[in-house]
């Protein structure tokens, strides 16, 4: 079996275990992000580069290293490779660019964006993004359209990743819609709107990064943060029937499938489980649900939260913002000062 180190933890894998897989079984911060690649969906990743990492050694056999970031969830192990992704500067400034080049039509529109809270690009821009643009060009922007009577595209905020086209070709038994035109005037369509009609369409919803595809039954009904996930099963004949429940007290707002820590859904859910049973009666309620991710979706949940590790990454973006001037940052300070001190008195009361 092949043996890489990444970030100078070395794991040895299964022959044909890609970087992105074997950073995953590592775990923890040196695990690349994935905007386009997700394990159920066979053909995904290689079209957001966000996962690139650096391959410092080819392999035992040829040491040479490649040239140039290589994509991680394509890109397979050698035995012998040594992958730099966290530990490498000049890596993390190819991610930035990365993060700029997909924000550059994005309207970050997070306070009105029912993706706020559990938004991959959101997390990545404040992770690597600027805080200013340099893009001086007009940006694309679309219509919101409906593309089915229970899911709803914003056009401007999709970031072509393909996971949406995979889940209609791979889940559902037909597509119906997909990537018209190419290069800058590339887009999601259904050519007709309002044709999405299967019983699990709303796997896509559940898939997208972004707040593009959006719950018809659930929008503008609470920011995500508002709500407490609840996991809870029911007999369904289409699907497994294990799902989350987003509730607030006893009305349950919007049902989703359940995700792991890489935000992968577990197990697709049927439209009638989705969609349809939003009555707390239907369901056997098993229990608080984790949340594993970092985010404000977490908000209310503070468990297990290492201050010396968020100092150091408050530290790391001032000086990825340019921060050697603390002054043009101080407001920026300020909040994750604020927002430190908050931690820090919610891991107190906790005590
Ligand atoms: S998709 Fe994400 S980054 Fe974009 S506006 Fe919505 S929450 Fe913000
Ligand atoms: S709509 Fe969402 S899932 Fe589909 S390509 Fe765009 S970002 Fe990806
Ligand atoms: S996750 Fe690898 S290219 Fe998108």
């Amino acid at each position: 079996m092949p043996k890489v180190t990444i970030d100078n933890h070395e794991i040895e894998v299964p022959e044909g275990t890609t970087i992105l897989q074997a950073a995953r079984m590592i775990g923890g911060d040196i695990v690349p992000p994935a905007m386009c690649y997700y394990t159920k969906l066979e053909g995904s990743g290689g079209y957001c580069r966000t996962c690139i990492v650096k391959v410092t050694k080819g392999s035992e056999k040829d040491p040479r290293p490649i040239p140039k970031p290589v994509v991680s969830c394509r890109t397979t192990v050698m035995d012998g490779m040594v992958v730099e992704n966290t530990t490498s500067e000049e890596l993390l400034k190819a991610r930035r660019g990365v993060v700029e080049f997909l924000l550059i039509n994005h309207p970050l529109d997070c306070p009105i964006c029912d993706q706020a809270g559990e938004c991959d690009l959101q997390d990545l821009s404040y992770a690597h993004g600027l805080a200013s643009t340099r893009y001086k060009f007009r940006r694309r922007t679309f219509e919101k359209i409906d593309i089915g009577k229970l899911i709803k595209l914003h056009m401007t905020r999709c970031i072509l990743c393909y996971r949406c086209v995979k889940v209609a070709d791979q889940i559902t038994n037909n597509r119906v819609h997909g990537v018209l035109n190419r290069g800058d005037v590339a887009e999601i369509s259904t050519y007709i709107s309002n044709v999405i009609e299967n019983d699990f369409s709303g796997n896509m919803i559940d898939v997208c990064p972004v707040g593009a595809l959006t719950d018809r039954t659930f929008r503008f009904k609470s920011r995500v943060w508002f709500t407490k996930p609840i996991d809870a099963h029911r007999e369904c004949s289409k699907c497994c029937g294990r799902v989350a429940l987003w509730m607030k007290g006893d009305e349950i707002l919007r049902v989703t499938a359940r995700k792991n820590e890489y935000h992968e859904v577990e197990e697709w859910i049927c439209n009638e489980c989705r969609f349809e049973s939003k009555d707390k009666n239907k369901w056997i309620i098993e229990g608080p649900r984790h949340i594993t991710r970092k985010s404000v979706i977490s908000q209310n949940h503070y468990e297990n939260i290492d201050l010396s590790k968020l100092q150091i990454e408050v530290t790391r973006q001032i000086k990825a913002q340019g921060g050697k001037d603390i002054k043009e940052h101080s407001s920026r300070v300020q909040f994750e000062e604020k927002s430190m001190k908050a931690l820090e008195m919610a891991q107190n009361s906790k005590r």
